[in-house]
């Protein structure tokens, strides 16, 4: 992999005449693993106006047809299944299994946001005149949607080629073009999904990939006057992006520290297996995770039991050996997890298991008696550290999780279901799981997060939904 990856546009792979790269560090050797080009502001320009002439001939092509490429592109997808998974193994760690997973995952988003599409874009709407008052019945309203022009999607480095295609899918079923800027780590997979697009055969320009440091091309990128809708995972650069984003729809979802509150008559088994699969699952480095569980006091002990016997049996290692608990994306974001660990010893959390690290490799940790002074309490540390805070009521619970300045999801384990609709209602966060954890997917279900954690909602038909503006045609007659 001495080679830099070239980047895409205008149909074709193009080197950049920056004659720059940039290095993709591989979490677990530390090393350099691949180069992307780092592309200069000239060649976004190049690819925002070749955007903006193919989604003109491209929102004129039949809407059967747009769907019939995407399902082509989900099932080529698909089959390039192994290596798109084996550079996200080597990009950002992600174990094997949950590697191959997000590729599949994807296709399946494609197709399913190409049926979807098919079906609610095909649905137009009559209004007539006579029904608001004074009118009589002479004008006929038709309204559809068309698309908003050219979509800029930024996707995180957590799910580089998912949280990808949850945009791309969405953008180009509803007749837009598309602007890709893939994050560092998780580059080189990304461009390998795009080459997936390509190999389906769409329309020239339509799709681009901009590969390059976020310091030199991102600001350009975002408040670039061709774009006409931004999606953008990741984090609080979100909340910049949106401050200086012109009068566009704008899509984000940003950080999260989704609360898990845990009353007296839970199935404390259940619990403990979702607080090791929310709470650990890639590390902990989804916006998803588990990243506080509020305890009633008097099940707690139970609780901390049965997870401590589930994290004994977690395999940490490398992602290639498919290990539960592999390293975090960088050495910045391992020191962050470490800082906050250190803070927690600091103010007088027990420590469930000893603390360990290795180079990016943080052993996973539950932390027992958080107090809310306790920067883990609050902060989110996208890494495989789970707080666990006792708490006298109920009250309590909702006080916490709503005092964060986060609103992405929680989640309630109890057997009494008006208790649960109870929490739920009061929780201020976009989803409340009841008995499970939090989780995005099944990827048609809406996903919007509240407060820092995001504006507007996902999931595959908010998505093609928010990519459309209504047009209405009136018909007045004699
Ligand atoms: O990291 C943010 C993702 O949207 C979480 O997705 O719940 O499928 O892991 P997930």
């Amino acid at each position: 992999y001495g080679d830099v990856f070239k980047y895409y546009a205008d149909g074709e792979w193009k080197k950049s005449s920056s004659g720059q790269s940039v290095a993709i560090i591989n979490p677990t050797t530390r090393k350099p693993q691949y180069k992307v080009q780092a592309c200069t502001k000239e060649e976004v320009n190049k690819a925002m106006e070749r955007a903006k002439f193919a989604q003109k001939s491209w929102a004129r092509t039949p809407l059967w047809k747009r769907g019939e490429l995407l399902h082509k592109a989900a099932a080529i997808l698909k089959e390039h299944k192994s290596p798109i998974g084996e550079c996200l193994v080597k990009e950002i760690a992600k174990p094997a299994k949950d590697a191959f997973t997000e590729v599949v995952r994807s296709g399946d988003l494609v197709s399913y946001c190409a049926e979807e599409g098919v079906r609610i874009l095909g649905d137009g709407k009559l209004l007539v005149s006579d029904s608001f008052p004074g009118n009589d019945r002479s004008k006929y309203c038709l309204t559809s949607k068309i698309p908003l022009g050219v979509v800029l999607a930024i996707p995180p480095y957590n799910y580089p080629v998912n949280l990808a295609v949850s945009k791309i899918a969405p953008a180009l079923i509803a007749g837009n073009s598309l602007v890709l800027k893939p994050p560092t780590q998780g580059a080189v997979s990304c461009l390998h999904m795009v080459h997936c697009f390509h190999l389906a055969g769409f329309p020239k320009g339509l799709i681009s990939c901009i590969t390059g440091k976020g310091s030199q091309i991102g600001d350009f990128l975002t408040t670039h006057p061709d774009v006409d809708c931004i999606s953008f995972t990741g984090g609080d650069t979100g909340i910049a992006i949106a401050k200086k984003a012109g009068m566009i729809p704008l899509q984000m979802e940003l950080g999260g520290k989704d609360a898990c509150i845990i009353l007296e008559d839970a199935d404390l088994n259940l619990v403990a297996e979702n607080i090791i699969k929310g709470g650990f699952s890639y590390s902990g480095q989804r916006c998803t995770a588990v990243k506080v569980i509020f305890a009633m006091e008097s099940i707690a002990d139970a609780l901390v039991e049965k997870v401590n016997a589930r994290v004994a049996k977690l395999t940490v290692g490398p992602p290639e050996k498919n290990c539960d608990i592999t390293p975090v994306v960088s050495e910045a974001s391992a020191n962050f997890i470490e800082g906050l660990i250190m803070d927690a010893k600091d103010k007088g959390a027990k420590f469930c298991q000893e603390h360990k690290r290795e180079g990016n490799l943080i052993w996973p940790l539950l932390l027992d008696h958080v107090t809310p002074d306790m920067r883990i309490a609050r902060e989110e540390p996208f890494g495989p550290v789970v707080p666990v805070i006792r708490i006298k009521s109920i009250e309590e619970g909702i006080h916490h999780c709503n005092s964060s300045k986060y609103g992405l999801q929680g989640c309630v384990f109890t057997k009494d279901i008006n208790k649960a609709m109870l929490i739920s209602d009061a929780m201020e966060t976009g989803t409340v799981q009841i008995n499970s954890a939090p989780a995005r997917g099944p990827d048609h279900f809406p996903f919007q997060g509240f407060k820092d954690s995001g504006i507007g909602s996902q999931g595959i038909t908010n998505s093609i939904n928010m990519m459309t503006k209504t047009k209405s045609t009136v018909i007045n007659l004699p």
